[in-house]
């Protein structure tokens, strides 16, 4: 099978520096290769990092309360175009953050190649701590890494082209067809936007109660059998235990072998088109060995999505 690797170099949908250097270290990690070598995935695309430096503007002002909007903007419609390519040519689409912002263009880019190419529309499994649905007036931090859900679903539109207006009907994901899994940190305005949409979502207090046998069960079974999945993996869903080095840790997560589980299960489907794993960032552990643990619990991650620990 091939796979489409996306390795985004980029931090601008929030505040802190290191987020951008995420998918060096997961690729030097041994990533990569570990899933050529022995997964015997063949791996198409450009595997260089890129950081999309010719599309930063040299003024990027506040708009609607976003910080970088135009920066974001194009490196998301880049993007799109990069991941339609991959999933429209019948690839199994990888992308390394990054801040999840980049979902913007993954999922647009995803839903588009989907819809063209099987006339389906997507389902996507959302694995975070956040819900990264605030609308741009609902925000309370402008970071847009909070709001690519609002962008991707059409509940935050804009009119112009390079404010996120190039985002086209086509590109969109439907809200019935998203599903969350590890949701501990959901500002008021998103559980709002949960409660007024009735968007699936199956939280911390959900794996306690149920088990995260039973909570894979119930979301896919909310999806419904082969529904294309995109599968965006914020790594802060993660306890901080297993994945220290992030920008917004919160504590009470999913344990490693719990998020292991959830891309298993997703492997199992054989209905996986996308995946991405966002928030690695290495500057960010207090140790050396944080760093280095959150860089492996990534790569742990993406390897059970492509099926390697299932015997
Ligand atoms: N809800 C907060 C905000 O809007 C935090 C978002 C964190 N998102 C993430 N992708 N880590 O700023
Ligand atoms: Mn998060
Ligand atoms: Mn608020
Ligand atoms: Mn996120």
């Amino acid at each position: 099978e091939e796979l489409g690797v996306t390795a985004v170099g980029f931090s601008g949908g929030q505040p802190k520096a290191g987020v951008d250097v995420g998918p060096a270290a997961l690729i030097e990690s041994g990533l990569l290769t570990e899933i050529r070598d022995e997964l015997g995935y063949k791996i198409v695309g450009d595997t260089a990092v890129n950081l999309y430096k010719d599309l930063v503007p040299t003024e990027d002002p506040d708009y609607r309360g976003m910080k970088n909007p135009l920066t974001v903007s194009a490196v998301n419609r880049r993007l799109a175009d990069q991941v339609y390519k991959h999933a429209s040519e019948g690839r199994l689409a990888l992308t390394l953050g990054g801040d999840h912002s980049i979902a913007i263009g993954t999922v647009s880019g995803t839903a588009r190649a989907i819809r063209e190419r099987l006339n389906r529309e997507i389902a996507v499994i959302w694995v975070d701590a956040h819900a990264d649905i605030n609308t741009p007036e609902g925000s309370d931090s402008g970071n847009i890494h909070g709001m690519p859900l609002a962008f991707v679903t059409g509940l935050a539109k804009d009119e112009r082209e390079e404010y996120f207006g190039w985002l086209r009907d086509d590109m969109r994901l439907n809200l019935r067809k998203l599903v969350y899994i590890g949701l501990r940190d959901v500002d008021a305005h998103e559980k709002q936007i949960l409660r007024d949409n009735g968007i699936k979502a199956f939280s911390m207090f959900d794996v306690d109660r149920h088990g995260i046998g039973r909570v894979m069960e119930m979301a896919l079974a909310h999806i419904g059998a082969d529904t294309p999945i995109h599968l965006s993996f914020d790594v802060d869903a993660l306890d901080p235990m297993w994945a220290p080095s992030t920008g917004t840790p919160v504590r009470g997560g999913l344990t490693l072998r719990e998020g292991d589980y959830i891309c298993e299960a997703v492997h199992l489907t054989g209905q996986l088109v996308a995946i991405d794993l966002v928030e690695v960032n290495p500057s960010l552990a207090a140790t050396e060995a944080g760093a280095n643990e959150t860089v492996r619990a990534g790569c742990s991650l993406v390897r059970c999505a492509l099926g390697d620990t299932l015997l």
